[in-house]
């Protein structure tokens, strides 16, 4: 008799354990689903750069389809970054060669500066 009870309470110890964990679950994914969406806001510009299709032409050391973050560096200075985030929004040729630039008009301004801020970081 005494076991008896003894299972049937640690049945119940497990029931309301494994009770507690679902209905804990789904409040946290929905609460990181909300912050990861809206806000490129807290990333930093290389953070920004990954989130992007950038490393697909360009490389901090190396000359891909695009220069390399050194070298943009090298040729630009902080009063450019207003020029540059532009260029990243609406993409452009002919400063390093022929092939273009890829627009990126879904990038906001303050997205671009960043990483503006970020490449002309990479001058040694
Ligand atoms: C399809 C390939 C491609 C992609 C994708 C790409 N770039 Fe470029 N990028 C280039 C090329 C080619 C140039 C050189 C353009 C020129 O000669 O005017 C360039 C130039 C630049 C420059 C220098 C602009 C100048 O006027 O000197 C910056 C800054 C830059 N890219 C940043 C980025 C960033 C940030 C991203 C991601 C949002 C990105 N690029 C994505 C190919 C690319």
């Amino acid at each position: 008799m005494k076991k008896l009870l003894l299972t049937g309470m640690m049945g119940l110890l497990i029931l309301s354990c494994s009770k507690k964990e679902n209905t804990e679950v789904p409040e946290v994914s929905s609460e990181t689903a909300a912050v990861s969406e809206p806000a490129k806001a807290n990333l930093s510009g290389d953070q920004i750069i990954e989130t992007l299709d950038c490393s697909g032409c360009h490389s901090v050391n190396e000359r891909m389809i695009g220069p390399s973050y050194k070298e943009i560096a090298e040729k630009y200075s902080e009063k450019d970054i207003e020029l540059l985030a532009s260029k990243i929004i609406e993409g452009g040729s002919g400063v390093w060669g022929g092939v273009p630039m890829a627009a990126h008009p879904q990038v906001s301004k303050e997205d671009a500066k960043k990483m503006v801020e970020y490449i002309l970081s990479q001058k040694k």
